[in-house]
């Protein structure tokens, strides 16, 4: 699939989708609390990425379908989708949800517990500072109870090792989503050869896509929703 700089640029935005049709959609976009919010809007402030508002949409009627209690992410940022996760859990009825969620930057990771205690999370989400493939295996040997649903969000070029660590602590029939697959749309429009800055993150990704959309261990989806949403059950 040859293609010209010039379609390229044409077809690379923020929006994967369409400008006006992803603005319609986000308009529907409501917060599930005050707190989260708020927390939405200083993320926003100081530009530190947390899940789109038409994912977390998604993201909200699936939690509703498939009703999970347990909750494994990778990537947790300042909590904001830990978070999230706690209180929709909370919503479906589940009285005690538990959220994994694990940090690789120490920073950040002080960051998201300080916001998860400040809004009265921490009795439903353990935060754990590490690689996520390193942790999962840790909280293997340690004989972790399997997890309902995974939220894999952290660094795209991992992805791949991130989902194998994810489906040794899953239950059967679980599900797996991941975040920013399509990334700004390269996957799909940058050349075979994507720009430099850019040439890991694309190539891992176009690999994994490609990868989990043939595996027979999987009934695997590939949505346009925000970045990218990758929905995979197990079979
Ligand atoms: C996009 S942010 C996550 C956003 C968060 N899920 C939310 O929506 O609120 C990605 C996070 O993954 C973390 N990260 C990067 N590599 C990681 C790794 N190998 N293991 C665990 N976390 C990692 C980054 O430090 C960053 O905070």
């Amino acid at each position: 699939m040859k293609k010209t700089e010039e379609t390229i640029m044409r077809h690379i935005t923020k929006d994967i989708t369409n400008e006006g049709v992803t603005e319609y959609i986000a308009s529907f976009y409501r917060p599930l609390t005050e707190d989260l919010a708020n927390l939405r809007r200083e993320a926003d402030k100081t530009a530190i990425p947390i899940i789109l508002p038409e994912t977390e949409n998604f993201l909200s009627t699936l939690l509703d379908i498939i009703r999970p209690k347990r909750v494994l992410e990778i990537g947790t940022s300042v909590g904001y989708s830990s978070m999230f996760f706690a209180q929709k859990v909370l919503d479906t009825g589940i009285s005690r949800p538990s959220i994994f969620t694990i940090e690789k930057d120490e920073e950040t990771y002080d960051l998201a517990l300080r916001n998860i205690s400040d809004l009265g999370y921490d009795k439903y989400i353990h935060c754990l500072l590490g690689d996520g493939e390193e942790v999962i295996n840790s909280l293997l040997d340690d004989g972790i109870e399997k997890f309902d649903l995974a939220f894999i969000d952290a660094a795209k070029s991992h992805y791949m090792r991130f989902l194998e660590a994810t489906l040794k602590v899953m239950r059967p029939g679980g599900i797996i989503l991941v975040d920013d697959t399509l990334f700004q749309g390269r996957p799909a429009l940058d050349p075979e050869e994507p720009p430099r800055k850019h040439r890991t993150n694309v190539k891992a990704l176009r690999e994994f896509n490609e990868a989990v959309a043939f595996d027979p261990r999987f009934s695997t989806s590939l949505l346009a929703v925000g970045n990218g949403l990758t929905i995979i059950k197990i079979l």
